[in-house]
């Protein structure tokens, strides 16, 4: 997710720090621009308007030019680096970059002692593998030169690339490494609610979870999330809570961005939401074909209002 994003899950809460989009690194130093345009936060040491860190990831496969790009963003103020080793994308992969490492253990250790040697030792240098590349034979090794490098901690999404983004998760993959390594062991893949990320917790004996694409779904699943496994009673976000935050994201890329672009993000976010909130399916349904800023605007509202009115009174 962008920063517009992270800053308002972030404002719901729940969530310890986020970790931007990727910065592929191939070729060169990147200029700042490129560091600020991904991580705007660098502007608030690195943290959201609601103070949670914010990481810089950085996709690439040459140990030094990594190390040199990871030393810009500590030097930028960056909380800390994630080295990406589980992107999926063919064109990435051509190019040695993601998760087609996971077939070089070697390498990895590389790129990370090399960060770790070129980055503060007060910065935590992270990574983020998958289980492999076609299969999961080498997850172990990948794990043991990752720790060897003096990576602060790692989250293995728990399938392999092959597997792509296939249910399930191989979250029992995690158990036997959880126990056996000393540095934290995040778990991610396919938690969409409490109640998935507590039986993640027991399959896979991880104590730190990652949550992605169900953060989109339910804003609120990092708050949800914390209330369960401290066994507390939660009251969810409900719809009519949800909808002034779309008009808030809709308007801040719209100051953000290009018109044109200010749309698709909305839309695309109302996809996500469609999966806990059937509301959203609806709106999606009706905006889908909206073009200007001006126009979602007066559809939010008249949702807005709809969702406001169906709600029952207190008398
Ligand atoms: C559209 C999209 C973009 C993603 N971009 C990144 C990325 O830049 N860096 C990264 O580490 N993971 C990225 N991921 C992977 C997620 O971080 C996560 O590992 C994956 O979605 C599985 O977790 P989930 O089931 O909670 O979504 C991306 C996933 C999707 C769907």
């Amino acid at each position: 997710m962008d920063s517009l994003m992270r800053d308002l899950i972030t404002g719901i809460g729940g969530y310890d720090r986020c970790v931007t989009e990727f910065v592929r690194v191939s070729q060169t130093v990147l200029p700042t621009r490129v560091f600020y345009r991904l991580c705007p936060e660098l502007h608030n040491r690195g943290l959201t308007p609601s103070g949670t860190p914010v990481f810089i990831q950085l996709l690439g496969s040459d140990p030094d030019l990594m190390a040199k790009n990871a030393a810009v963003a500590a030097r930028l103020g960056a909380p800390g680096i994630d080295l990406n080793f589980g992107c999926p994308a063919k064109t990435v992969n051509k190019s040695q970059g993601g998760a087609s490492l996971l077939k070089n253990p070697r390498l990895i250790y590389e790129v990370c002692a090399a960060v770790r040697a070129a980055v503060p030792t007060d910065i935590p240098v992270t990574a983020k593998i998958r289980l492999g590349f076609e299969d999961d034979q080498a997850f172990e090794s990948v794990v043991w030169e990752i720790v060897r490098a003096g990576v602060t901690e790692l989250t293995v999404h728990a399938r392999t690339r092959r597997q792509g983004y296939k249910p399930p998760a191989h979250w029992h993959r995690l158990a036997n490494v959880s126990q056996n390594i000393d540095i934290p062991l995040i778990a991610n893949g396919e938690m969409w609610s409490p109640s998935d990320v507590s039986r993640c917790a027991s399959i896979s004996g991880c104590h730190d979870f990652m949550l992605a694409r169900g953060a989109l779904c339910r804003p609120d699943l990092g708050l949800a999330t914390r209330a369960l496994l401290d066994n507390r009673y939660y009251e969810s976000m409900n719809w009519p809570q949800v909808t002034p935050l779309l008009s808030v994201f809709l308007n801040r890329n719209a100051a953000c961005y290009d018109a044109r672009y200010a749309i698709n993000p909305l839309k695309q976010w109302l996809v996500y939401l469609s999966y806990y909130f059937p509301q959203a399916a609806a709106l999606f349904a009706q905006v889908k074909r909206i073009k200007t800023v001006d126009e979602m605007n007066a559809a939010l509202r008249m949702d807005a209002h709809k969702s406001y009115s169906a709600q029952p009174s207190a008398a």
